[in-house]
């Protein structure tokens, strides 16, 4: 009996979990914003550079277009691919480590090489080299496992293809204006391809590239977009997508105050000086120059796509495996700091990146190091409750100078910092308030 009435609640457990992830699965997105928020809450995403330009440790795609290398042998490449060693599921759980909350992997690159095994007539690692296989399947079924959102990288430039038009930087196989049909086959191309990406992995994330050599009429963007939301109508574009992205993406940059334009952005950036593998390039960031980025990144209210550029054989590089892990573990400890936070207030109250919880009670504070013991906080109309150094059991003492008990004009907070509190990379305080949070501006006024 007791055997029984145990099977029974199993299956209607089953049942019930079936039916709730098959309206998670068939519901509708309400809004924009509904669509972008496991993107906002995400904050941290891996962009994984892999291709055959990691067999000689070349530019991706850029070092046959810039005349560094003849096309031919970029081309060879495809000899040396072997993806011997790739271990999906070992990327996947150092993504996870790392705290990020999606990946991006390059599809395809401008040098036109699918990582998948595409019926379209062009090259493929499937095809080609002696990878043999599938790339993106397994990579995104041990993403689907860990809760990882997935992203798919796409060139809509494809130098390789017989018919696109630019080969290299000064030459070109034909002028559009006199071959239209010819560019038509290149949109039908290229649309089948995009269509087998989404029936066969349905991405939660486009990230296209390239779009700067023709205009959204001649990269059917339109077209673009209905099919991948026909596909998938939660998945998101970034803005190479011309009029259909949905959010703002910045290229080894960080805008110095929060963008305007887009209420969405990301940040992409390489963890040395290259996307892809490059052994020769040892100009990595340190993780507190990672970490520096990304607390800056988050307190204007962007996504941080932090990049790898794995080998031809499938290993990631060690330093990169280093900066994941450390920042992972940063990202643990202060996970109440960065994870479904808000963006902080303007600079200007603070010398250092904030953010404040979505309830606006907690507002966190990024330390820069030798903050010499004390801390500086301007414009502050709270009470403050309680100050926690985020990750550890310490309260911190702080005074409240120059408030007159009969003005309006709050005081200037000075909290008193420890070196012993301090952490390795960035010492982040929790600021507990006793209303959510109100700033001051004085505006001038004296
Ligand atoms: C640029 C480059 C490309 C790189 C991409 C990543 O658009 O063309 O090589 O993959 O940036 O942001």
């Amino acid at each position: 009996m007791k055997t029984l009435s145990k099977t029974l609640l199993l299956l209607l457990t089953i049942c019930l979990y079936a039916q709730s992830s098959f309206t998670q699965k068939t519901k509708e997105p309400a809004s924009l914003q509904e669509r972008m928020q496991w993107f906002q809450d995400a904050k941290l995403g891996v962009f994984i550079h892999w291709g055959i330009y990691s067999v000689k440790g070349v530019d991706e795609s850029w070092s046959f277009y810039n005349k560094k290398i003849s096309h031919k042998d970029y081309m060879s490449q495809l000899k040396g691919f072997t993806a011997s060693k790739y271990n999906p599921e070992e990327w996947a759980s150092l993504i996870k480590e790392s705290g990020a909350g999606y990946a991006v992997l390059t599809t395809k690159h401008h040098d036109g090489v699918a990582l998948w095994p595409t019926k379209e007539n062009h090259y493929s690692v499937v095809k080609n080299a002696p990878a043999q296989r599938d790339l993106l399947k397994p990579f995104y079924q041990a993403l689907d496992k860990y809760g990882i959102k997935k992203g798919a990288y796409f060139s809509l430039i494809d130098w390789s293809h017989p018919d696109y038009p630019a080969v290299t930087r000064d030459s070109n196989r034909y002028k559009m204006q006199d071959d239209p049909i010819r560019w038509e086959r290149f949109q039908h191309f290229f649309q089948a391809q995009i269509a087998e990406l989404n029936a066969n992995y349905r991405p939660d994330l486009w990230w296209f590239d390239g779009e700067w050599e023709h205009n959204a009429k001649e990269w059917q963007t339109e077209k673009i977009n209905t099919n991948i939301l026909q596909a998938n109508p939660w998945a998101i574009s970034n803005d190479r997508l011309l009029e259909y992205g949905n959010y703002e993406t910045y290229e080894q940059t960080i805008p110095p105050t929060k963008p305007k334009k887009f209420p969405y952005w990301e940040a992409c950036m390489t963890s040395n000086l290259n996307w892809g593998y490059h052994p020769d390039d040892k100009n990595y960031k340190t993780p507190y120059q990672v970490i520096s980025i990304f607390a800056d990144v988050i307190s204007n209210g962007g996504v941080y796509l932090f990049d790898i550029g794995p080998k031809e054989d499938g290993t990631i590089p060690t330093e990169q495996v280093h900066l994941l892990k450390e920042l992972g573990k940063w990202n643990k400890k202060h996970h109440e700091a960065i994870f479904g936070t808000l963006a902080g207030i303007e600079a200007g109250h603070f010398y250092g990146p904030t953010t404040m919880s979505k309830d606006s009670t907690k507002l966190y504070l990024f330390l820069q190091p030798n903050s010499n013991g004390q801390v500086m906080l301007k414009g502050l109309d709270n009470t403050i409750k309680k100050i926690r150094v985020v990750g550890t059991n310490h309260l911190l003492t702080h005074q409240v100078q120059s408030k007159m008990t009969w003005g309006n004009v709050p005081g200037i907070v000075f909290i008193n910092v420890p070196a012993t509190v301090n952490d390795q990379y960035m010492t982040v305080l929790a600021l507990e308030l006793d209303k959510p949070l109100k700033i001051y501006k004085s505006d001038g006024e004296k």
